[in-house]
């Protein structure tokens, strides 16, 4: 596992070089996408390239990596949503080449399938950009989640409901309690994984990442298994190490 310690804009900045020097070695790479505030200074970094120096989505794909349950199709919270207006639109990536897990879904079991099959057909994932949760999520796979897991329906523990619930007029009633999210298993296939981490809130689930036994009460710590992990922490973050 690879650790660096440095500014957010630093750190924004070695994501989108991983993710731009991905693109112009292959074009048509799978980037796997995440949302929460962790990756939206990578993402302006993206749509800076995009503008200024002609960096190319249109032959790229992109798989998120989890949704909530429930949410309108037209709720702006809503992660379909939230991905389309930070990076889709900015970098001028065709919508549908964008997927992520249907929380609409009338058979939700079938959506997660369905999503496995389209990770599988387009190749796997090349570069999954991560956040992590402050009890030690990635994507939603909340502690006591399999190390093997592959994309199903979670429930959201009432941290990660509080955590979320300023993205959601600070009312946590008004944060869904199910989601979808691609399994452990599914994101430990990626063949980079980028974790990007900042502010004291998360210095103890970034201990547990980087220093503590990998267990499943913090899901993180599966990424010690990576082949090609590469952690991006501020000095907050990185407090507990
Ligand atoms: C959210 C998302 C995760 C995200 C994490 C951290 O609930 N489902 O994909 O990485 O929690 O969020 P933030 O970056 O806003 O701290």
């Amino acid at each position: 596992m690879e650790v660096v310690i440095a500014t957010p804009q630093e750190l924004a900045v070695l994501a989108a070089d991983a993710v731009e020097a991905l693109l112009r070695r292959k074009p048509d790479a799978v980037l796997g996408l995440a949302t929460g505030s962790s990756p939206l200074r990578v993402y302006d970094e993206l749509a800076r390239r995009h503008a200024e120096t002609g960096l190319s989505f249109a032959q790229a794909r992109g798989f998120m990596l989890d949704e909530y349950v429930g949410l309108a199709a037209d709720h702006p919270e809503r992660y379909r949503n939230v991905i389309e207006k930070e990076i889709v639109s900015r970098v001028g990536w065709a919508p549908e080449r964008v997927q992520g897990p249907d929380g609409l879904a009338e058979d939700l079991a079938q959506a997660c399938a369905a999503y496995e099959e389209s990770i599988a057909a387009a190749g796997g994932v090349d570069l999954q950009i991560l956040g992590i949760g402050t009890d030690g999520h990635i994507g939603f796979n909340e502690p006591g989640s399999s190390l093997a897991s592959r994309t199903r329906i979670k429930t959201l523990t009432r941290q990660t409901r509080e955590d979320n619930a300023r993205f959601f007029g600070g009312e946590v009633d008004q944060v869904p309690r199910h989601c979808l999210t691609q399994g452990l298993g599914t994101i430990m296939e990626a063949r980079h994984l980028v974790l990007l981490a900042t502010g004291k809130g998360k210095a103890e689930a970034v201990h547990q990442l980087v220093e503590g036994p990998v267990s499943a009460m913090w899901p993180a710590t599966i990424m010690q298994m990576h082949p090609h992990a590469t952690v991006l922490l501020d000095e907050a973050a990185a407090s507990r190490l």
